[in-house]
Protein backbone atom coordinates (compact mmCIF):
# COMPACT_ATOMS: atom_id res chain seq x y z
CA UNK A 1 0.00 0.00 0.00
CA UNK A 2 0.90 2.99 -1.03
CA UNK A 3 1.37 6.06 1.14
CA UNK A 4 1.31 9.53 -0.02
CA UNK A 5 4.07 11.54 0.65
CA UNK A 6 4.03 14.76 2.01
CA UNK A 7 4.38 17.13 -0.83
CA UNK A 8 7.83 18.72 -0.90
CA UNK A 9 5.48 22.24 -2.04
CA UNK A 10 3.43 21.99 1.06
CA UNK A 11 3.83 25.39 3.31
CA UNK A 12 5.35 24.98 6.72
CA UNK A 13 1.92 26.79 8.23
CA UNK A 14 -0.89 28.77 7.59
CA UNK A 15 -0.83 31.85 5.72
CA UNK A 16 -3.65 34.65 6.94
CA UNK A 17 -4.98 37.36 4.18
CA UNK A 18 -5.38 40.76 5.04
CA UNK A 19 -6.84 43.32 2.39
CA UNK A 20 -6.47 47.02 3.05
CA UNK A 21 -9.02 48.91 2.65
CA UNK A 22 -6.85 52.03 1.40
CA UNK A 23 -7.41 50.26 -1.74
CA UNK A 24 -11.17 49.93 -1.70
CA UNK A 25 -13.67 52.21 -2.79
CA UNK A 26 -15.21 53.97 0.13
CA UNK A 27 -17.94 55.62 -1.07
CA UNK A 28 -19.33 51.82 -0.83
CA UNK A 29 -17.14 51.08 2.65
CA UNK A 30 -19.73 48.50 3.95
CA UNK A 31 -19.74 46.21 0.42
CA UNK A 32 -15.96 46.71 0.39
CA UNK A 33 -15.92 45.10 3.67
CA UNK A 34 -18.45 42.55 3.15
CA UNK A 35 -16.53 41.24 -0.45
CA UNK A 36 -13.82 40.60 1.60
CA UNK A 37 -16.11 38.58 4.67
CA UNK A 38 -13.95 35.69 3.73
CA UNK A 39 -10.45 37.02 4.36
CA UNK A 40 -8.98 36.54 8.48
CA UNK A 41 -7.93 40.69 9.07
CA UNK A 42 -9.10 43.69 7.17
CA UNK A 43 -5.81 45.75 6.87
CA UNK A 44 -6.53 49.85 8.06
CA UNK A 45 -3.92 52.12 6.83
CA UNK A 46 -3.58 55.33 8.99
CA UNK A 47 -1.57 58.00 7.26
CA UNK A 48 -0.93 61.35 8.67
CA UNK A 49 0.72 63.37 6.09
CA UNK A 50 3.81 64.15 7.95
CA UNK A 51 5.19 60.53 8.87
CA UNK A 52 4.29 59.76 5.21
CA UNK A 53 3.88 62.06 2.17
CA UNK A 54 0.09 61.19 2.22
CA UNK A 55 -3.21 61.43 4.29
CA UNK A 56 -5.29 58.63 4.10
CA UNK A 57 -8.12 58.58 6.71
CA UNK A 58 -8.19 58.45 10.66
CA UNK A 59 -10.46 57.51 13.37
CA UNK A 60 -14.27 58.11 11.98
CA UNK A 61 -13.36 55.47 9.06
CA UNK A 62 -11.81 52.76 11.70
CA UNK A 63 -15.01 53.64 13.38
CA UNK A 64 -17.29 52.93 10.23
CA UNK A 65 -15.73 49.79 9.11
CA UNK A 66 -16.23 48.42 12.60
CA UNK A 67 -19.98 48.82 12.39
CA UNK A 68 -19.92 47.42 8.66
CA UNK A 69 -18.03 44.46 10.09
CA UNK A 70 -17.03 41.94 12.38
CA UNK A 71 -13.31 40.85 10.53
CA UNK A 72 -10.58 41.55 12.78
CA UNK A 73 -9.48 44.85 12.03
CA UNK A 74 -5.56 45.31 11.55
CA UNK A 75 -4.77 49.00 11.89
CA UNK A 76 -1.49 50.06 10.55
CA UNK A 77 -0.94 53.59 11.94
CA UNK A 78 1.83 55.63 9.78
CA UNK A 79 1.68 58.80 11.98
CA UNK A 80 4.28 60.52 14.28
CA UNK A 81 4.14 59.50 17.75
CA UNK A 82 1.20 57.08 17.60
CA UNK A 83 1.07 56.87 21.00
CA UNK A 84 -0.81 59.73 21.78
CA UNK A 85 -3.50 58.30 19.59
CA UNK A 86 -3.61 54.19 20.29
CA UNK A 87 -6.19 54.32 22.86
CA UNK A 88 -8.72 56.31 20.59
CA UNK A 89 -7.81 53.80 17.69
CA UNK A 90 -8.77 51.27 20.58
CA UNK A 91 -12.28 52.71 21.15
CA UNK A 92 -13.03 53.56 17.45
CA UNK A 93 -12.53 49.46 16.97
CA UNK A 94 -9.00 48.13 15.96
CA UNK A 95 -8.30 44.75 17.07
CA UNK A 96 -4.93 44.86 16.68
CA UNK A 97 -2.23 47.88 16.28
CA UNK A 98 1.05 48.11 14.87
CA UNK A 99 3.21 51.22 14.99
CA UNK A 100 6.51 52.21 13.44
CA UNK A 101 9.66 52.17 15.00
CA UNK A 102 10.89 55.39 13.15
CA UNK A 103 7.57 57.39 14.54
CA UNK A 104 8.31 56.96 18.44
CA UNK A 105 11.37 57.55 20.82
CA UNK A 106 9.60 55.09 23.03
CA UNK A 107 8.93 51.74 21.19
CA UNK A 108 8.78 49.47 24.19
CA UNK A 109 6.20 51.76 26.11
CA UNK A 110 4.18 51.87 22.85
CA UNK A 111 3.76 48.43 22.74
CA UNK A 112 2.98 47.65 26.06
CA UNK A 113 0.02 50.24 26.15
CA UNK A 114 -1.43 48.64 23.25
CA UNK A 115 -1.36 44.96 25.48
CA UNK A 116 -2.71 47.30 27.59
CA UNK A 117 -5.39 48.55 26.11
CA UNK A 118 -6.61 44.55 25.23
CA UNK A 119 -5.05 44.74 21.56
CA UNK A 120 -2.60 42.95 19.69
CA UNK A 121 0.28 44.58 20.30
CA UNK A 122 2.15 44.86 16.23
CA UNK A 123 6.05 47.03 15.61
CA UNK A 124 7.10 47.85 11.58
CA UNK A 125 9.83 49.25 10.26
CA UNK A 126 10.36 50.90 6.92
CA UNK A 127 12.84 49.17 4.07
CA UNK A 128 15.51 51.03 4.58
CA UNK A 129 15.26 51.06 8.53
CA UNK A 130 18.10 47.80 9.94
CA UNK A 131 15.99 44.85 11.03
CA UNK A 132 18.05 45.41 14.49
CA UNK A 133 15.67 48.50 15.71
CA UNK A 134 12.92 45.93 16.52
CA UNK A 135 15.16 43.07 17.88
CA UNK A 136 15.09 44.67 21.56
CA UNK A 137 11.41 43.94 21.65
CA UNK A 138 10.56 41.33 19.68
CA UNK A 139 10.16 39.20 22.45
CA UNK A 140 6.98 41.41 23.47
CA UNK A 141 4.98 41.73 20.82
CA UNK A 142 2.73 39.65 19.02
CA UNK A 143 2.98 41.18 15.08
CA UNK A 144 6.60 41.94 13.13
CA UNK A 145 5.06 43.78 9.95
CA UNK A 146 7.44 44.06 7.18
CA UNK A 147 7.05 46.98 4.38
CA UNK A 148 8.20 45.66 1.55
CA UNK A 149 7.65 49.15 -0.20
CA UNK A 150 7.90 52.61 1.07
CA UNK A 151 4.95 53.25 3.08
CA UNK A 152 2.21 55.87 1.88
CA UNK A 153 0.80 55.01 -0.88
CA UNK A 154 -1.20 51.87 -2.33
CA UNK A 155 0.40 49.93 -5.74
CA UNK A 156 3.53 50.01 -5.95
CA UNK A 157 6.20 47.54 -6.61
CA UNK A 158 6.98 45.26 -4.05
CA UNK A 159 11.13 45.10 -2.92
CA UNK A 160 12.23 42.21 -3.64
CA UNK A 161 14.98 42.42 -0.41
CA UNK A 162 12.44 42.07 1.51
CA UNK A 163 12.46 38.14 1.00
CA UNK A 164 15.24 37.73 3.26
CA UNK A 165 14.12 40.52 5.87
CA UNK A 166 11.27 37.96 6.48
CA UNK A 167 13.62 35.00 6.56
CA UNK A 168 15.96 36.89 9.24
CA UNK A 169 12.72 37.25 11.10
CA UNK A 170 11.87 34.24 11.55
CA UNK A 171 14.75 33.43 12.44
CA UNK A 172 15.05 35.32 15.20
CA UNK A 173 11.45 34.46 16.30
CA UNK A 174 12.38 31.04 16.12
CA UNK A 175 15.26 31.15 18.41
CA UNK A 176 12.91 33.14 21.07
CA UNK A 177 10.31 30.69 20.52
CA UNK A 178 7.86 33.60 19.78
CA UNK A 179 4.79 32.74 18.59
CA UNK A 180 4.58 36.74 16.73
CA UNK A 181 2.91 36.68 13.31
CA UNK A 182 5.05 38.31 10.52
CA UNK A 183 3.21 40.15 8.07
CA UNK A 184 4.23 41.77 4.70
CA UNK A 185 2.63 44.82 3.26
CA UNK A 186 3.53 46.25 0.15
CA UNK A 187 3.45 45.08 -3.78
CA UNK A 188 1.79 41.60 -2.63
CA UNK A 189 0.57 39.52 -5.02
CA UNK A 190 -0.14 35.86 -6.64
CA UNK A 191 3.26 36.06 -8.28
CA UNK A 192 5.04 36.63 -4.96
CA UNK A 193 2.69 35.18 -2.13
CA UNK A 194 3.82 31.77 -2.15
CA UNK A 195 7.69 33.38 -1.67
CA UNK A 196 6.91 35.22 1.18
CA UNK A 197 5.16 31.98 3.04
CA UNK A 198 7.87 29.92 2.33
CA UNK A 199 10.04 33.29 3.67
CA UNK A 200 8.20 32.51 6.92
CA UNK A 201 5.72 35.39 6.49
CA UNK A 202 2.23 34.18 8.04
CA UNK A 203 0.16 37.36 7.22
CA UNK A 204 -0.28 39.07 3.93
CA UNK A 205 -1.55 42.55 3.51
CA UNK A 206 -3.00 43.29 -0.39
CA UNK A 207 -4.37 46.37 -1.41
CA UNK A 208 -4.27 46.85 -5.45
CA UNK A 209 -4.16 42.94 -5.66
CA UNK A 210 -7.61 42.47 -3.88
CA UNK A 211 -9.52 45.38 -4.41
CA UNK A 212 -8.53 45.20 -8.49
CA UNK A 213 -10.55 45.67 -11.50
CA UNK A 214 -12.76 42.88 -10.93
CA UNK A 215 -13.21 43.38 -6.87
CA UNK A 216 -12.43 42.07 -3.70
CA UNK A 217 -13.54 38.41 -3.48
CA UNK A 218 -11.90 37.25 -7.22
CA UNK A 219 -8.81 39.06 -5.82
CA UNK A 220 -8.78 37.41 -2.43
CA UNK A 221 -9.30 33.82 -4.07
CA UNK A 222 -6.55 34.53 -6.63
CA UNK A 223 -4.13 35.47 -3.84
CA UNK A 224 -5.36 32.27 -1.99
CA UNK A 225 -5.19 29.98 -4.98
CA UNK A 226 -1.59 31.01 -5.23
CA UNK A 227 -0.59 29.82 -1.45
CA UNK A 228 -2.28 26.02 -2.28
C1 LIG B 1 1.42 51.28 2.10
C2 LIG B 1 0.31 50.60 2.88
C3 LIG B 1 -0.13 49.30 2.30
C4 LIG B 1 -0.78 49.40 0.97
C5 LIG B 1 -0.69 48.09 0.28
O1 LIG B 1 1.82 52.41 2.80
O2 LIG B 1 0.74 50.33 4.19
O3 LIG B 1 -0.98 48.59 3.18
O4 LIG B 1 -2.10 49.81 1.07
O5 LIG B 1 -1.15 48.29 -1.01
P1 LIG B 1 -0.67 47.42 -2.23
O6 LIG B 1 -1.03 45.99 -1.92
O7 LIG B 1 -1.43 47.98 -3.37
O8 LIG B 1 0.82 47.59 -2.35
ZN1 LIG C 1 -0.33 48.84 5.72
Amino acid sequence: MSVPALSSASLPRTVKLAPSILACDFSRLGEELSAISGADYAHVDVMDGAFVPNISFGLPILAAARRASSLFMDVHLMIERPERYLRDFAEAGADGITVHVEATQHLHRAVQSIRELGKRAGVTLNPGTSLEAVRPVLADVDLVLVMSVNPGFGGQKFLPASLERVRTLRRWLDELGSGAEIEVDGGVTPANARALAEAGATVLVAGSAVYGPDGGAAGLERLRAALI
